[in-house]
């Protein structure tokens, strides 16, 4: 396991641009920051300036958006050398990417849209898993998205189809722990058999994030606070996983930096 695990201390936010003067000025104790690669694929600019001033007082980790993993599209070379410059230049102590597919006959959507879970699909992202570690030269973390349809042909459990996703590519896996309650609610399974279907050992990081309600699902939005039901199975994935990096996501209608703050306090508790 090349992640660290950095126990209590590793509850971070993820750093979003209205904040990046305040955190540089008040320093609050945090274990990590957590950016998208792709916003810093320049080779300047003031995000890339931001980030280089906080990562001499941070830890730094790199979460992608936009590799594609599951698409049937070739593995886009120039996106990959863009991220091994950026790991080079910032040093992060984690590099992840999403378990989904977001390009098809090179248009890319801005979306993690889901794969389906067949062998077929299995075979093709653990390969390409396996590739994009290859070019990096490290190990990534791929992380479970939030869905709301299962795609036609699905005949392997959702759990089990991400569990040998990271066992077969020896990646690690980035938990979502907000993503698996807003699935195990649209599509009607339990999220405690979810975790239970893990390889624990493999889990480098989670995520907390924020859903909001809409008639019959529940919509992975990220501007929201962390849900009651999400930090019960925070807690639940705590205790029978440990205490793993954590951070808390919000990506849009972003809140004060303290509301942001609170949050990670909250996570530090339960990690503690
Ligand atoms: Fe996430």
């Amino acid at each position: 396991m090349s992640a660290p695990l950095l126990g209590a201390d590793g509850v971070g936010i993820g750093l979003r641009t209205p904040h990046c003067r305040e955190i540089l000025e008040r320093r609050p104790a945090l274990g990590f920051l957590e950016v998208h690669s792709e916003n810093y694929f320049g080779d300047g600019g003031p995000a890339l300036a931001w980030l280089e001033r906080l990562r001499a007082h941070y830890p730094v980790s790199l979460h992608g958006v936009g590799l594609s993993l599951g698409s049937a599209d070739p593995l886009d070379d120039r996106h990959l050398a863009r991220l091994a410059a950026l790991a080079a230049r910032v040093e992060p102590m984690l590099v992840s990417e999403h378990l989904s597919w977001s390009s098809i006959g090179g248009h890319h959507a801005n979306d993690l849209l889901p794969l389906p879970f067949t062998q077929e699909a299995l075979d093709h992202v653990v390969a390409r898993i396996g590739a994009a570690q290859d070019r990096l030269g490290r190990r990534i973390l791929i992380e479970n998205v939030s869905t709301y349809a299962r795609l036609p042909g699905s005949t392997i459990p959702e759990a089990e189809f991400v569990a040998e996703a990271v066992r077969r590519s020896g990646c690690g896996l980035l938990l979502d722990v907000n993503n698996v309650f807003v699935n195990a609610t649209n599509h009607g399974f339990d999220p405690h058999a979810y975790l239970a279907a893990l390889d624990g050992a493999s889990i480098g990081e989670m995520h907390l994030a924020g859903f909001e309600r809409a008639p019959g699902l529940l919509v992975d939005t990220h501007a929201a606070p962390v849900a009651d039901e999400v930090w019960s199975l925070y807690e639940a994935a705590v205790r029978r996983f440990g205490s793993r990096p954590t951070i808390v996501e919000w990506d849009a209608d972003i809140p004060p930096l303290d509301t942001l703050l609170a949050e990670a306090a909250r996570a530090r508790k339960v990690s503690a």
